[in-house]
């Protein structure tokens, strides 16, 4: 999954207008795929993702035993092997950019005894597999893992997986989710006890599909789950809601560029997802969400943003679990907010796609806007002008890209980014759709990979 280099800039232009839908979450994507395998019969998704990180899931799904069809646009079928039937992949799967796909599909494996071997691209070989691989050891999978807990490496899982208690120790719904999908194949009760909550479309799903799992809120906040194994998964119909995370360039893009008026329909709302909404309304965005209904177990909603006059807030770490992959764009909307913006408990952004703190603090420095970075914060002092102008290194970060071009959008000068291809890993519509809104993104010529 290597591809060209495509570099890109966004420029000033006239008010963004519009209405639009954006392409299926990410989470529900990779999920409907890996829980559609391990059901026994046909699942049907409609508006599923079609992006680079969630066809690897696909073609992984495949390789797995499961009969996995597109039917039309965002239409797939998948006919499922059931709990314990997956099959050992011939080749090694290649999850190319996708952190979800790969630690996600490595649970699914590591109670099965069966052995794969997972490999990436450059970004997804510098990310941490241990936080992963821990709890499945623990469960009885091996690892084989040349640079540490890196990949590539290859997971053999036993005969018979152990269930095990494990208390997740980063905030991480990669983690909570790749330690209950491998206790889908064992014995028992398997425990996930999560301090501090991250997204639950796990949770929903395994419940959708008809496993047994108790949730337990205990006072502090602190979840415990208890998920029982081997359960048989029924097969669903599956509407995969807008993902919120895509939806956040459009809102952002809209709140910075002068008299932009922008709606996006159908956006998943689940409260674990919505924490930059909340952020954006503190910091006086002017949103209102229309529509609100529930499908599938999780609410959505029209989302409609209006150019806004932001002002600097502070936002809590509790936060960032429900808008972790929204505070670069965040950081967009800050260079245009008066006063500073603090940005607190960014710990995990060092470890995403890339780098992301120390990428947006290069990014903004390279379009002077004034900011200041700690170990887990960032400060970003805004003001009416930003003056835009520079060229942003996206390190294989489709957030980052996408983050940067938005602010190129209303910035003095154009903003450049080197490589706008790894957009394609989430949001493949994204230049689209800003140029249906009046958004002005041109792509350079591509250079050779
Ligand atoms: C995801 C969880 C988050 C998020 C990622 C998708 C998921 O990662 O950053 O884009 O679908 O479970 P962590 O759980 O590692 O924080």
């Amino acid at each position: 999954m290597s591809h060209a280099t495509k570099p890109m800039t966004a420029r000033a232009g006239a008010p963004l207008s519009g209405t639009i839908r954006v392409p299926g979450d990410k989470s529900i994507s990779h999920r409907s795929l890996m829980f559609g395998t391990l059901a026994v019969g046909e699942t049907r998704i409609e508006g599923l993702l079609e992006a680079e990180d969630v066809l690897a899931t696909a073609a992984a799904m495949k390789a797995l035993g499961a009969n996995v069809r597109h039917l039309g646009p965002g239409a797939w079928s998948v006919d499922g092997v059931g709990v314990g039937g997956l099959s050992e992949p011939e080749t090694a799967l290649d999850f190319g950019n996708a952190g979800t796909g790969v630690r996600l599909t490595m649970g699914m494996v590591a109670s099965h005894a069966l052995t794969a071997t997972f490999i990436g691209d450059a970004s997804l070989s510098r990310r941490p597999m241990g936080r992963v691989l821990d709890p499945l050891r623990d469960m009885g999978a091996e690892v084989l893992a040349r640079a540490g807990d890196r990949l590539p490496l290859t997971v053999r899982g036993p005969e018979t997986a152990l269930p095990i208690s494990y208390r997740v120790p980063v905030p991480s719904a990669q983690v909570k989710s790749a330690v209950l999908l491998a206790g889908l194949n064992a014995p028992g009760v398997t425990t996930v006890i999560e301090p501090i909550p991250t997204r639950d479309h796990t949770e929903r799903m395994l419940i959708g599909f008809g496993a047994h799992l108790e949730i337990e809120q205990a006072a502090d906040g602190e979840r415990i789950l208890r998920l029982t194994g081997q359960p048989d998964l029924k097969p669903q119909a599956i509407t995969v809601p807008g993902d919120p995370s895509s939806a956040a360039f459009m809102i952002v893009a809209a709140l910075i560029v002068p008299g932009s008026d922008v709606t996006v329909r159908d956006v998943l709302l689940n409260p674990h997802r919505t924490g930059i909404l909340k952020t954006l309304e503190e910091m006086g965005a002017d949103i209102s969400i229309e529509n609100v209904r529930e499908t599938g177990g999780e609410m959505l909603g029209d989302v409609r943003a209006r150019h806004s006059r932001l002002r600097g807030i502070t936002v809590p770490a509790e936060r960032a679990p429900s808008m972790i992959d929204e505070y670069p764009v965040l950081a967009m909307a800050a260079a245009f907010a008066e006063g500073e913006t603090r940005m607190l408990g960014l710990h995990e952004l060092t470890v995403k796609e890339s780098d992301r703190l120390a990428a947006v603090a290069d990014g903004l420095a390279a379009n002077g806007v004034p900011h200041e970075k700690g170990d887990d914060w960032l400060t970003v002092t805004g003001g009416a002008r930003v003056n835009g102008g520079g060229t942003v290194t996206t390190h294989l970060d489709h957030r980052i890209a996408m983050s940067f071009l938005v602010l190129g959008l209303a910035s003095e000068n154009p903003v450049s980014v080197d490589d706008g291809a790894p957009i394609a890993t989430s949001f493949p519509d994204f230049n689209d759709l800003m140029a249906g809104l009046g958004g002005r993104i041109d792509i350079q010529a591509e250079d050779a990979a």
